[in-house]
């Protein structure tokens, strides 16, 4: 389900286009896909990421420009761990929502790509994953207790789970989230937080597999 979403959203893609490639198990099928046709002829250039989806990248072929370069690309086609009818999502199960978020941003597009059970009536199933800087994650978790979740930090103390960027980051579990705007907002406003998973308007399209194969796009 998840290669045949990605397989659907990799035809979109145009010569000349500059791609921004997610990161998890389902954008790696982008990845594979889109190497392909690179592999194929089709010229175009990328931008990762996470340290993965660069190295994967650039093992297969694609050719990577630095984000730090960047301000606008075409396209950006990326997983999701939960999506909304309104294609409201939760990301970051990898852990890269900081920096899935900012390319998401500047892409013309945003495509989503999903197996069916990323499907959710109203977000919140999963936590919340906040990219926090690690001397700030006990008044970042007081913050959200404040706002009525428990705050979890990825990996334990001891062994924290570190971003990219050299951050912790903290799994908040709201349960059902009735405003992810509002939410999302207040998120935002913590000192210490640097991102969150919460994409409240990032996201244009959704490239979403069935049991039975078929892809339907959703804008
Ligand atoms: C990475 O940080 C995440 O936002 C992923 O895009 C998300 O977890 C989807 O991953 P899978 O495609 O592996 O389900």
């Amino acid at each position: 389900m998840k290669r045949r979403a990605a397989a659907a959203a990799v035809e979109a893609v145009r010569d000349h286009m500059v791609i921004g490639l997610g990161t998890g198990s389902t954008a790696a099928f982008v990845v594979e896909l889109l190497a392909r046709r690179v592999a194929d002829g089709l010229a175009v250039s990328a931008v990762a990421t996470s340290r993965g989806t660069e190295a994967a990248a650039r093992a297969l072929g694609i050719p990577i420009l630095p984000l730090a370069g960047l301000s606008r690309i075409d396209l950006c086609i990326d997983g999701v761990d939960e999506i909304d009818p309104e294609l409201r999502a939760i990301k970051g199960g990898g852990g890269a929502m900081l920096i899935e978020k900012i390319v998401a941003s500047m892409a013309k597009r945003n495509i989503a790509v999903a197996d069916a059970s990323k499907r959710v009536p109203r977000l919140g199933a999963r936590p919340v994953p906040l990219e926090v800087l690690p001397a700030a994650q006990a008044f970042v978790a007081a913050r959200v207790a404040d706002l009525g979740a428990s705050a979890v930090l990825r990996g334990g103390t001891g062994a924290a789970f570190v971003t990219d960027a050299g951050n912790a980051i903290l799994d908040c579990r709201f349960g059902p989230i009735a405003d992810p705007a509002a939410l999302a907002t207040a998120l935002s406003a913590i000192p210490g937080v640097f991102g969150h998973g919460l994409f409240v308007t990032e996201i244009d399209g959704l490239y979403i597999a069935d049991a039975a194969g078929n892809v339907a796009l959703e804008t």
